[in-house]
């Protein structure tokens, strides 16, 4: 069992805790969280079992294997700088930083320190994502045309990161685990701050070879929406996350014929039978935290390690950029 100390119990953090100590690779020893009321609801859910710590430090000086950061992002990077310099392997929550100057600092401690950094870009866990994902390799997608993504819902307005960072990160990681790695040769981004000083909705375009990505991301929707749409050359996809059925597969599509002259072409339009397969159920959260776990115990770099997380976080600075930019 890995033994590790949690920070932050927050909103997330409660889910996150709850799922360690459900864990049987995990042993969640130290659980530490600066606020008192948090503490308290901390102390109620998992009394006896855990030491409930108002500071993290004289625990990095014990002998826990792992680290998993659940604070505000502002707050994550210190802490897990601090972790990794104790030679601590780190479980970051989303988005592992807040820009890509940070997260080249965290890979390198991480590489000089021999660890494993695992961000919890958990959307790349989800089953029907990697049911996609082997759609896409079998060649049952075809070409990738477009990837159409709405992450909305109503709050919380979060004020250390912006709508993008927090929402658009999940569709960033999951595009560039689909995809095989996003470079986009064009990206444009706008925003508005409607409500205090960082971007409460934005909207992320990209172009990556033959693909258009458009991603939705916004706490001010009065109804909350988890849709992806990938349409393909052979079939068409939408994975509506808040539904049961979670995934519909559309063979239709826009089919292209010869016309009647030489160099004259038809768009027939296709419509056919729609197949929602059966996808088991496996909860994405529990899936990241026991992939962290199994690279620990094997020595190897997490799907949502160094290499992706950077991927991921070179695009969301290009996108803030491109959002600073169009003002
Ligand atoms: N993976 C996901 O799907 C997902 C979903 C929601 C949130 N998150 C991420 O989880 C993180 C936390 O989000 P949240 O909504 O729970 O925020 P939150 O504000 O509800 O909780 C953060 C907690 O961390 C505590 N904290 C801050 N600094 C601390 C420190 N030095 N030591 C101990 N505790 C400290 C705060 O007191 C607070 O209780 C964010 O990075 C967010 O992006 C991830």
């Amino acid at each position: 069992m890995l033994r590790v100390m949690q920070v932050g119990y927050g909103y997330w953090g409660a889910n996150v805790a709850r799922k360690l100590v459900a864990s049987r690779m995990f042993e969640l020893v130290y659980l530490v969280e600066t606020d008192g009321g948090r503490r308290q609801e901390a102390e109620k859910k998992l009394a006896g079992s855990v030491r409930i710590l108002d500071n993290y430090r004289e625990a990095l000086k014990t002998d826990i294997d792992a680290v998993v950061i659940c604070t505000q992002t502002e707050y994550s990077y210190a802490i897990a700088m601090e972790a990794l310099a104790s030679g601590k392997h780190v479980f970051i929550e989303k988005p592992i930083a807040t820009n890509v100057e940070r997260t080249c600092r965290l890979i390198d401690r991480t590489r000089e320190m021999g660890l494993v950094l695992h961000c919890d870009h958990l959307m790349v866990y989800n089953p029907v994502i990697k049911y996609i994902k082997k759609m896409t390799e079998d060649g049952e997608v075809g070409d990738i045309m477009y990837i159409d993504i709405s992450r909305i819902n109503l709050g919380p307005i979060r004020k250390d990161i912006n709508a993008m960072l927090d929402l658009a990160v999940h569709d960033i990681a999951v595009i560039d685990y689909l995809m095989g790695g996003l470079d986009p040769e064009y990206l444009s981004a706008c925003g508005r701050k409607l409500f205090g000083e960082k971007e409460n909705i934005t909207y992320l375009t990209m172009k990556c070879g033959d693909t258009l990505i458009n991603i939705n991301s916004s706490w001010v929707s009065p109804v909350k929406v988890r849709r992806m749409v990938v349409a393909g050359s052979r079939r068409m996809l939408i994975f509506d996350d808040l539904k049961m059925d979670k995934l519909s597969i559309y063979n239709s599509g826009i089919d292209v014929e010869q016309g009647s002259e030489y160099g004259e072409y038809e768009y027939k339009t296709r419509v056919g039978d729609i197949f929602i397969p059966h996808i088991e159920n496996v909860d994405s959260l529990q899936s990241s935290l026991e992939h962290f776990g199994e690279c620990v115990l094997e020595g190897k770099e997490s799907l949502s390690g160094p290499a992706q997380s950077l991927r991921v976080m070179k695009v969301l600075e290009r996108a803030q950029k491109a959002l600073d930019e169009a003002g």
